[in-house]
């Protein structure tokens, strides 16, 4: 496919040749009357369609379904394209759902905004009628309305052109399909569903997996795809053309040196960065942890089982401790009928090393005790850190007062602690032994941990989150979080 820029379309015909075309086509329409688009920073620019855009923008099937990547650009090209349609298609009822009002409010003015700016270059444009945030008509009948998701949304309205935009993220997008399914059928109405993936759990997903993707013409982009993130744009989109996989491939690998990539591939992990650029919809279902990022964390076991003396702690893995390093410590009480796992950590140098486990046996201890064992580890190592805090009496928290502070959780802040170690893991910033106990229960971990073993797993997140922070690799021992700074 050609791909075009405003010089060219100059040149391509005479001003009535252009203009005529306008009506027929949005990326011509785009190219004569120019609307701009605001780029923070920057301010307006006019909008000159990235290649992508204009394959996608050349596509007049029906039903299309773009999977994408992060701030590629593609709202503001279904915006162009709709206030094309508004403009040249009279009676065009054209209808985006957003997944919520925030999201709907801004994309109106998306399309508004490029509506705007053709009328400074279009006098001959249809007259607006009527505009608000999120609904805007003309004098020749045509009529955009965002809305923001709801059960009902898809019964309210009779749309020529339906947009999802973050399909995967709108709430009942199942009834909106099929309530909007009926009348896109008598108005021959085209729909047009845009979002990065999450999960597999959804229409968005659906459409995509099923056969013949549900009558859907299907597009999908990743992070070198756009020429604002792949400093070797042109070089990736000549090899594209001449179909040279292997060639397309060490291309990537080039455009991930570049300063967009470097910058911005350390604040996610793995199984994020696939999501969120690269198109992945597996990244969050299963287990947690990926091979890689367990093979990249665990070690030979290097601890030296130790016995208790007074039987109490059931496994029991350590090294000698070290003079003038700094150690932090994480761990989960148990409470009923779970352990109570300790882990410590070496922090003094990259990466950070476990260097004591230990596991006390749900059921086995009573509760001084099991302070008692808490206690003597936090001193021996003269360390600080957290302990599971949620749901445990005051006695118990009183008890560890000074030597370790407790750490609530939610389920955001689990979910937190857990992407943190998933971050900490790809990027190598720990050492931790095969223990098969921790190993295993790492392995298994999955994000519905309801009816699973995950002890170890939280200690570990928690002795993790004493000295790793995921916005820059590697924090250190000076960043130590105290309670009440977390
Ligand atoms: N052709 C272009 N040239 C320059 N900048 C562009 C172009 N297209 C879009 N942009 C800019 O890229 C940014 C992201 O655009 P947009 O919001 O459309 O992307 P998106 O893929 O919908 O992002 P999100 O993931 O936030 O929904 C915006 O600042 C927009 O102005
Ligand atoms: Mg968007």
């Amino acid at each position: 496919m050609k791909i075009w820029n405003r010089e060219a379309w100059i040149e391509s015909g005479t001003e009535a040749q252009r203009k005529y075309t306008a009506t027929l086509n949005p990326l011509a329409w785009v190219l004569e009357y120019q609307p701009t688009i605001l780029l923070p920073g920057k301010g307006q620019i006019p909008l000159e369609p990235w290649p992508f855009q204009q394959t996608f923008m050349a596509c007049r099937d029906r039903f299309r379904i773009i999977n994408k990547p992060r701030q590629c650009g593609i709202s503001t090209i279904v915006a162009a394209e709709v206030a094309w349609e508004f403009d040249n298609v009279p009676g065009a009822q054209i209808v985006i759902i957003s997944k919520d009002k925030d999201a709907a409010i801004n994309f109106h003015t998306y399309v508004y905004n490029i509506l705007r700016s053709v009328r400074k270059n279009n006098p001959n444009a249809p007259k607006l009628v009527k505009t608000n945030e999120r609904v805007t008509t003309n004098e020749i009948g045509a009529k955009i309305s965002s809305l923001a998701s709801s059960k009902e949304s898809g019964r309210s309205f009779s749309a020529t052109h339906l947009v999802f935009d973050e399909l995967a993220f709108i709430e009942y997008a199942e009834d909106i399909w099929q309530a909007a399914n009926a009348t896109l059928s008598q108005t021959k109405g085209r729909v047009t569903a845009i979002s990065t993936p999450k999960g597999r759990a959804n229409l968005f997903a659906q459409i995509f997996e099923s056969e013949n993707n549900m009558g859907f013409t299907t597009f999908q982009y990743a992070w070198w795809d756009v020429p604002t993130y792949n400093p070797c744009y042109d070089e990736y989109m000549k090899a594209r053309e001449s179909d040279d996989k292997g060639l397309v491939k060490k291309i990537i690998a080039k455009a991930k040196l570049g300063e967009w990539y470097r910058t911005n591939r350390p604040k996610y992990t793995d199984l994020a960065w696939r999501q969120e650029f690269e198109g992945e919809f597996d990244a969050n279902v299963g287990t947690v942890f990926s091979v890689r990022q367990i093979e990249k964390a665990f070690v030979r076991n290097y601890l030296k089982q130790k016995d208790d003396p007074r039987g109490a702690i059931t496994e029991w893995w350590s090294i000698p401790k070290e003079e003038n390093h700094q150690y932090v410590h994480g761990i989960d009480l148990g409470r009923k009928n779970d352990p109570t796992v300790i882990c410590v950590y070496d922090v003094t140098n990259k990466p950070a090393k476990m260097v004591e486990f230990k596991y006390v046996e749900a059921g086995f201890c009573e509760w001084n005790e099991i302070l008692a064992i808490c206690r003597e580890t936090v001193e021996f190592w003269d360390t600080v850190g957290e302990h599971d805090g949620t749901g445990v009496g005051d006695s118990i928290s009183e008890g560890l007062d000074g030597f370790s502070y407790p750490f609530m959780f939610t389920k955001t802040s689990k979910q937190n602690m857990i992407e943190l170690m998933q971050h900490a893991f790809d990027f190598k910033m720990v050492q931790i032994p095969k223990i098969p106990l921790l190993f295993r229960e790492h392995q298994r971990y999955i994000w519905d941990d309801k009816d699973i073993v995950q002890d170890t797993v939280m200690a570990n997140g928690l002795a993790i989150k004493q000295f790793h922070e995921n916005d820059d690799v590697f924090s250190g021992f000076a960043e130590l979080h105290f309670v009440g700074e977390v």
